[in-house]
């Protein structure tokens, strides 16, 4: 058994890519579902490729704004391994969810426009990922187009994201020129070519000084290439694997998604020097993938999946053991034994059942309403696993019922949505207002939506100037010192929470409470 265990948790990479809206996340996915010919597909991709694709526009608004509301999960296999792609909702208005799902990924691809560089979503995801100490692997994407200078780019991860890097490759031309990569490791010279790009040219040299290099490479772009090299040798950073498992170095790859550029050998690279599932903390220490006994924790519940069914999915990040369908496992929240009967992995319209599923595997378990995000499901013993971090939301809203008369209905679905996870709850200290926090501007509309179709509640949002909560432990609270931009309020189990419009606000009310810690997370 241990052994079919350890093949399956070594064969798989679960892991998310982050982006900023445009740099070619869709593509990219697309082009590395084709390598594998995709075997299962969650959703997709994107809402707006919803003529190709199979879609998971399960919700009006979805639709009506053609992109993806929720992430979901994508699974294929490509030449032994069997990869997740938890995909991250890649518009402006992204949510919390996107945060939540990248503690389910072992490691994340950070893709770069090479034209932008590092941009405004690029680089809270990335904090996120940073804060777990996942490995970050780096795509910078449409070389086919003119963009920034490659050192610039690196010079970029480096002062806007604090991470050191090493190429592992490095382009041969740019822009239209763009015809290839040089791989430092493997000491090839990678030439794209053929309608789909799989066929590539490789040809092993001695290193870039190897003559054979200014040949194939061609003299226009030879000396550019060579200096650039040198210059890699002499002053990058050494390739030191351990650093990038720790988060701290980031592997990078050139390429162009769209033409297909560099995307093979890209994935190849990563499922090498990718991590297989790793171990999670929980109440009773790490528990790793090979522990026999299965265990997994909740952290993405979805409503609605199906209008006509009103049901919720679960969506649980298996940790250790083997699952099978139909077994047994203890709810520990609950304290409850509960059999997984009808475990599924998506397909948009239909939900493909599950016979079994490893460490590092996303299922979704049917849910009438047991499910909390950070739940954890166990086979032996009261696993309760590391919570996963609430964030500091950065839109808030004074909230209010519209008709008196439908009270009850409201607070039960702002109970049920800030459970969810869908909204943040806080409430002023006094006068007992409730208002709402998120990170993406769509889940208000959501949150307004599910109000009206789910609990049959018409509410008033009114939008705050509030842009930052920061959670305050280590000094008595005082209301008085937060009058000025700036409002004192608490979460949903009672902490102490400020509100902040800016900045300077923030910096006052911590000279004024030097002992206070005003943390980025919940406490
Ligand atoms: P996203 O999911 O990160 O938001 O990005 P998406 O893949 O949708 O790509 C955004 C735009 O960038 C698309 O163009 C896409 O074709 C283009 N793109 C992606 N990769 C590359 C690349 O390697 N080179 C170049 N030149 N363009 C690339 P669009 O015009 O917005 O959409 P579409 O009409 O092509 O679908």
């Amino acid at each position: 058994m241990t052994n079919g265990l350890e093949l399956e948790v070594s064969k798989r990479r679960t892991f998310a890519i982050i982006s900023h809206p445009d740099a070619g996340k869709t593509t990219l996915t697309e082009k590395l579902l084709l390598f594998g010919g995709a075997i299962r597909l969650a959703g997709t991709v994107k809402g707006r490729k919803a003529n190709k694709h199979a879609t998971s526009d399960w919700m009006e608004i979805e639709k009506q704004r053609g992109i993806s509301v929720t992430s979901s999960v994508m699974q294929f296999d490509y030449e032994g391994h069997r990869v997740n792609i938890l995909d991250t909702p890649g518009h402006q208005d992204f949510s919390e969810d996107t945060y939540r799902t990248l503690t389910a990924a072992d490691s994340a691809v950070m893709l770069i426009d090479s034209a932008k560089g590092v941009e405004a979503q690029t680089k809270k995801l990335f904090q996120v990922c940073r804060m777990r100490g996942i490995p970050i692997f780096t795509f910078i994407n449409k070389l086919d187009r003119e963009g920034r200078n490659p050192f610039e780019l690196l010079e970029e991860l480096e002062n806007l994201l604090g991470i050191r890097s090493y190429p592992m490759n490095w382009p041969i031309g740019s822009g239209k020129q763009f015809c290839g990569v040089y791989d430092r490791q493997k000491t090839q010279v990678e030439l794209f070519q053929g309608d789909d790009h799989k066929q590539i040219t490789v040809r092993k040299v001695e290193g870039y000084t190897d003559p054979l290099v200014q040949e194939i490479a061609g003299n226009f772009f030879y000396d550019q290439l060579a200096q650039d090299l040198e210059l890699l040798d002499v002053a990058g950073d050494p390739f030191d694997m351990e650093k990038v498992l720790s988060g701290e170095l980031t592997p990078v790859f050139f390429g162009s998604a769209i033409n297909n550029f560099g995307v093979q050998t890209f994935l190849e690279n990563f499922l090498q020097l990718a991590p297989s599932p790793e171990p999670r903390n929980s109440s009773q220490g790490k528990i790793e993938p090979l522990d026999n006994n299965f265990s997994g924790y909740v952290f993405k519940i979805q409503a609605n999946m199906n209008p006509a069914h009103r049901d919720r999915i679960a969506f649980l990040r298996i940790v250790s053991g083997k699952f099978e369908r139909g077994m047994t496992v203890k709810h520990v929240r609950e304290g409850k034994n509960i059999k997984l009967a009808q475990p599924q992995q998506f397909l948009a319209q239909d939900r493909d059942i599950v016979e079994d599923a490893f460490p590092g595997d996303i299922i979704g378990l049917f849910d009438p309403g047991i499910f909390r995000i950070g739940d954890s499901l166990s086979q032996k013993g009261d696993i309760v696993f590391e919570e996963l971090p609430t964030f500091s939301p950065e839109l808030f809203c004074k909230v209010s019922v519209k008709n008196a008369l439908k009270y009850k209905q409201y607070q039960k679905g702002i109970d049920q949505l800030t459970e969810e996870g869908m909204i943040q709850l806080f409430t002023t200290i006094g006068f007992e207002d409730t208002i709402i926090g998120v990170v993406g501007q769509l889940q208000f509309e959501v949150f307004e939506y599910r109000m009206k179709n789910e609990y049959g509640v018409d509410v008033q949002l009114h939008r705050t100037n509030f842009q930052f909560a920061r959670w305050i432990t280590g000094d008595k609270v005082d209301p008085a010192k937060f009058r000025i931009n700036s409002q004192l309020v608490k979460d949903k189990k009672g902490n102490f929470v400020a509100l902040f419009e800016n900045e300077y606000a923030m910096r006052t009310a911590m000279e004024k409470m030097p002992d206070a810690k005003f943390l980025e997370t919940a406490p």
